[in-house]
C-alpha cells in the first residue's frame, strides 16, 4: 500500500506534529509528512519541521485580500505536495466550507476536550470553570462548523482538585500525542468509514 502523504497545518508549538513524526520514525505509522504549513511566521512548528527536513512554509492571512485567496494558496501547496490527508494540529483558524469540501473526508482535527463539550478556544479553561470532573481529547473529521465534525476517537482525562489550565493541558497533551498517530494510522489503513455523523472503525 502506498504511503499516505500528510499535510500538517499548525499555528504554534508543534508538539502534535512531532508526536506524529516520532510515530512514523518508529515504524508505527505508514505515512510521510509531505508538508507543514503555518499561518504564523514565528511558529515553532516550522523550526521543528525544517529540522527534520520536512518542507515547511508560512502562508499568512494578512498577505491575501480574502480568506478565499488565503485558503486557495494553502490548497495549492497541499495539492503540489500530493497531500492525501490534511492534519490540523493546533491550527487556529476556521476553514471555509469550500476548503473543507475540497478535501472532503480527508481533514482531521484534534481538540483538547470531549466534544461536544467545550468547543472552540480555551477548552481547558472552560472545563475547569464549568466544574467538570472529566475532560479529555477528541479527534474528529472536519466539517464546516467549529469542532463539530464526525468523531473518530476520544479519550477521557480526569480533572483533579486544584488543576490549573497548565496541569490539565499537560495531562491532556500526553494523551493527544498517543491518540493522534493512532487515528491517522486507522485512516492510512483505510479503516475509517464515515456514515453521517458516525465514524465506523472497520
Ligand atoms: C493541542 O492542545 C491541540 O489539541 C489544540 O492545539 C494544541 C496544539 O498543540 N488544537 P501543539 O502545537 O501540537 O503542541
Amino acid at each position: 500500500m502506498n504511503k499516505t502523504i500528510l499535510g500538517i497545518l499548525a499555528s504554534g508549538r508543534g508538539s502534535n506534529m512531532q508526536a506524529i513524526c516520532n510515530s512514523i520514525d518508529a515504524g508505527l505509522l505508514h505515512a510521510k509528512v509531505g508538508l507543514v504549513i503555518s499561518d504564523k511566521a514565528n511558529a515553532k512548528v516550522l523550526d521543528h519541521a525544517a529540522a527534520k527536513g520536512i518542507p515547511a512554509i508560512c502562508i499568512e492571512r494578512k498577505n491575501f485580500h480574502s480568506k478565499q485567496e488565503f485558503e486557495a494558496a494553502m490548497a495549492q501547496q497541499l495539492t503540489l505536495y500530493h497531500v492525501n490527508l490534511v492534519i490540523l494540529a493546533g491550527f487556529m483558524r476556521i476553514l471555509s466550507a469550500d476548503f473543507v469540501n475540497l478535501f472532503s473526508g480527508s481533514i482531521m482535527n484534534i481538540h483538547p476536550s470531549l466534544l461536544p463539550a467545550f468547543p472552540g478556544l480555551d477548552a481547558h479553561e472552560q472545563a475547569i470553570a464549568y466544574g467538570a470532573k472529566v475532560s479529555g481529547c477528541t479527534i474528529h473529521f472536519v466539517d464546516e462548523g467549529m469542532d463539530t465534525g464526525p468523531i473518530i476517537m476520544q479519550q477521557a482525562v480526569s480533572i483533579l482538585a486544584g488543576d490549573t489550565v497548565e496541569t490539565l493541558s499537560e495531562r491532556i497533551l500526553a494523551v493527544e500525542h498517543e491518540l493522534y498517530p493512532q487515528a491517522i494510522r486507522l485512516y492510512c489503513e483505510q479503516r475509517l468509514c464515515i456514515e453521517g455523523r458516525n465514524v465506523k472503525i472497520i
